[in-house]
């Protein structure tokens, strides 16, 4: 199985790091099968799973009943769960027992949460407790208000320096991994050379020490559009939906069941 240390090796070594979000039993199974390195229980299973339009409404009790079924199935990945919103706002006190709920609970082997210098005292109380953390910067899904809307960061001067800043804070702090989510490529392959652990990006360029990708986008489970930064493998929802028509026509024929779907 891959360890944090083993995972944090790989900074350098020319081998990027695949890391695929899992939500449920299935898609933890194909990542396994496939041999990603890194399970990523994200909160983004707000808009896939849970039908909602942000990550905001999702809570520790959705986070766990998720993250319980992908550890049940985790094989040999390294398996990181996302901090929803307000499990580590209110306090390095709530953050590390909200933390530890993820490791008893589901066999969480790291977190991940959001944000850069001002969550620095989190990230120390979280690695305090033995839990190593993933930070994730740039367009951080939980920040949607403030940043009105779902858009790239770091374009200005300004702003790039901050992330720049931000990611170096993270690594002294002791995170094993950026994500790097929503910027443009020229500065995640900065931030890359700077840093000295693996950045995992996400619209984020190639030049990053890894990749990840919301499993749903990557198998078009979802109908409708997908971001710019995706590439579509396959079109499960297509897939699917044809299979229950001729089911359902089957049905409605009297053709299914027929004498081998039937017990005598
Ligand atoms: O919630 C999530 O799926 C994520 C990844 C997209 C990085 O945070």
């Amino acid at each position: 199985m891959l360890t944090v240390p083993a995972f944090r090796a790989r900074k350098g070594t020319g081998q990027p790091l695949v890391v695929l979000t899992a939500y449920n039993a299935m898609t933890a199974d194909a990542a396994e099968a496939a041999g990603v390195d890194a399970l990523l229980v994200g909160d983004s299973l707000g808009m896939v799973e849970l039908g909602y339009d942000s990550t905001l409404p999702v809570t520790m009790d959705d986070m766990l009943h998720h993250a319980k079924a992908v550890g049940r199935r985790r094989r040999e990945a390294l398996l990181i769960i996302d901090m929803p919103w307000l499990s580590y706002h209110l306090g390095p006190a709530a953050a590390v027992e909200n933390a530890a709920r993820f490791v008893r609970e589901a066999g969480a082997d790291a977190v991940k949460i959001e944000g850069g210098k001002k969550r620095l005292g989190v990230l120390r109380a979280l690695t305090d407790a033995e839990i190593p953390v993933m930070g994730h910067l740039g367009l951080t899904p939980q920040s949607v208000l403030r940043m009105g809307g779902y858009k790239v960061q770091g374009r200005e001067g300004e702003a790039a320096t901050l992330l720049l800043d931000d990611a170096a804070a993270l690594a002294d702090a002791g995170v094993f991994a950026i994500v790097l989510e929503g910027i443009p490529s020229e500065l995640a392959a900065r931030i890359t050379s700077a840093v000295p652990v693996p950045t995992i990006g996400i619209g984020a360029g190639a030049r990053c020490d890894g990749q990840v990708l919301v499993i749903h986008d990557l198998l078009g489970l979802l109908p409708g559009p997908v971001p710019k930064f995706v590439r579509r493998y396959a079109d499960l929802h297509a897939a699917a939906t044809e299979g229950i028509k001729r089911w359902a026509a089957d049905v409605r024929s009297g053709s299914f069941p027929g004498r081998d779907e039937s017990y005598g």
